[in-house]
C-alpha cells in the first residue's frame, strides 16, 4: 500500500474483499458502496479531506494514491454488482415452475353501474316486470311528442339537448321514457289478451351539461312502467315501496312530494329515508333525513292515446330514476366522474352496490 496513505486505510483494504463477497443481494452492495466510495462520510470521502488538509508538497501524490484506490474498489464493486444481477436472473428462471398452468390476463367484470341496474331487474322480475331497451338515437316523436310533451319545453331546445345536425329530428334521448312510447306502441295489439303490460327499461340517457361532480352530459337512468285496469296512485306507492326496501333495506320509509312531467297526471317525487343514518340526518341526505331518488306518476291518457290504448279503459303508472345518484348514495361516492374514469381501482372497491 502507498505509504502516504493512513493506517486505517491499510485495514480498510483488507476488510473490502471480505465485505464485497458477503453481500447478497444489490442492496447491501449498495451499502458497502456508500460506505467506501460514497460522496459523504464514506472511507473514500475521508481521505479526501485529508488531502485538502494535507501539505502542498504531498498533495499529487496523495492524491494519486487515492485515486488509484478509488477505482480498485470501484472496479471491485462493479464486477461484484454485474455477478448479483446474473445470479438475480438467474434465480428468476430457476424459480420458474412450468408445470404451473401460465398466467391469466385480468378477469373482466360488470361496471358497478350496471350490476346496480340488474339489482334493480332483479327486484322487479318476479313481479311480472321484463326488460326493453331503445336506442339511443331517437326521434322528436318518441323522445317528445308521444310523451305528451310541449314545444316550449324547455328539454325541447337545443340548449339542453344533443341534436343529430346530419339527421334532422334525431337526438340522443335525453331520458328513458322514450321506451315507454316504442313499448306501448308494440305491445298495443296485444294488451288484451296479456291483461296489461309491465316492464323495466335500464339505459345511457343524454343532457348538454357541464361536466362537474354532480353531472354527466352521459348518465344512466332506469324507466319503469305498468299498464292495467283501476291502476290508481296506490298501486305506484305500493310497488315503490316494496322495490325501494328490497333495494335499500326492509326499514326503508318513503314519501310522494307532488311535481310536474308533461307525461304523468298527477306527477310526484319520490323520496327514500335515508339508508346511510337512518333518517337521522347526515352529509348525503343534507341533515334532511329524505334523499330524492325519482319521479313518477299516474300515465297521463294523451301517453296511452298517442300509443293506440284506450284511456277509458286502462290506466297506469310510470317512473324514472337516476342510476349514478343511487349508486353515489349507496357507496357514499361524492364524485359521479369516478364512476366513468375507469380506474380500476375504484371500480374493484364498488362492492357496496352488491
Ligand atoms: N323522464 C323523467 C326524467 O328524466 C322521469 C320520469 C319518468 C318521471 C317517468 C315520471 C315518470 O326526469
Amino acid at each position: 500500500m502507498d505509504p502516504l496513505l493512513p493506517p486505517e486505510t491499510a485495514e480498510a483494504e483488507r476488510a473490502f474483499p471480505q465485505a464485497l463477497a458477503a453481500c447478497r443481494d444489490l442492496d447491501a452492495l449498495l451499502r458497502l458502496k456508500g460506505a467506501y466510495v460514497g460522496r459523504e462520510g464514506s472511507h473514500v470521502a475521508r481521505l479526501m479531506d485529508q488531502l485538502k488538509a494535507a501539505p502542498k508538497e504531498q498533495k499529487r501524490d496523495l492524491g494519486a494514491a487515492i485515486n488509484a484506490l478509488k477505482n480498485t474498489w470501484e472496479e471491485a464493486l462493479k464486477a461484484r454488482q454485474a455477478e448479483l444481477e446474473e445470479a438475480r436472473k438467474a434465480a428468476k428462471t430457476l424459480a420458474w415452475d412450468r408445470t404451473l398452468p401460465p398466467p391469466q390476463p385480468a378477469r373482466g367484470a360488470l361496471h358497478p353501474l350496471n350490476r346496480l341496474m340488474g339489482r334493480l331487474v332483479d327486484v322487479f322480475r318476479p313481479l311480472g316486470f321484463h326488460v326493453e331497451e331503445g336506442p339511443e338515437v331517437e326521434t322528436e316523436e318518441h323522445n317528445f311528442d308521444g310523451l305528451n310533451i310541449p314545444a316550449d319545453h324547455p328539454a325541447r331546445g337545443s340548449a339542453d339537448t344533443f341534436y343529430l345536425a346530419a339527421h334532422p329530428g334525431q337526438l340522443l334521448r335525453t331520458h328513458t321514457s322514450p321506451v315507454q312510447v316504442r313499448t306501448l306502441k308494440r305491445l298495443a295489439p296485444h294488451i288484451h289478451e296479456a291483461g296489461g303490460i309491465r316492464f323495466l327499461a335500464p339505459g345511457r340517457v343524454y343532457r348538454k351539461d357541464e361536466i362537474d361532480p354532480t353531472h354527466s352530459p352521459m348518465f344512466h337512468q332506469v324507466e319503469g312502467m305498468l299498464v292495467g285496469h283501476g291502476i290508481g296512485m296506490q298501486h305506484l306507492k305500493g310497488t315503490l315501496e316494496y322495490a325501494l326496501r328490497a333495494l335499500f333495506g326492509p326499514a326503508t320509509e318513503i314519501r310522494l312530494r307532488p311535481s310536474y312531467f308533461p307525461f304523468v297526471e298527477p306527477g310526484c317525487e319520490v323520496d327514500v329515508s335515508c339508508p346511510l343514518c337512518a333518517a337521522k340526518g347526515c352529509r348525503v341526505c343534507k341533515g334532511s333525513g329524505w334523499v330524492e331518488i325519482l319521479g313518477a306518476g299516474l300515465i297521463h291518457p294523451n301517453v296511452l292515446d298517442f300509443a293506440g290504448i284506450d284511456a277509458n279503459e286502462w290506466s297506469g303508472w310510470a317512473f324514472g330514476m337516476g342510476v349514478e345518484r343511487m349508486a353515489m348514495m349507496l357507496s357514499q361516492t361524492p364524485d359521479l366522474r369516478l364512476f366513468f374514469e375507469n380506474d380500476q381501482r375504484f371500480l374493484t372497491a364498488m362492492g357496496g352496490l352488491d
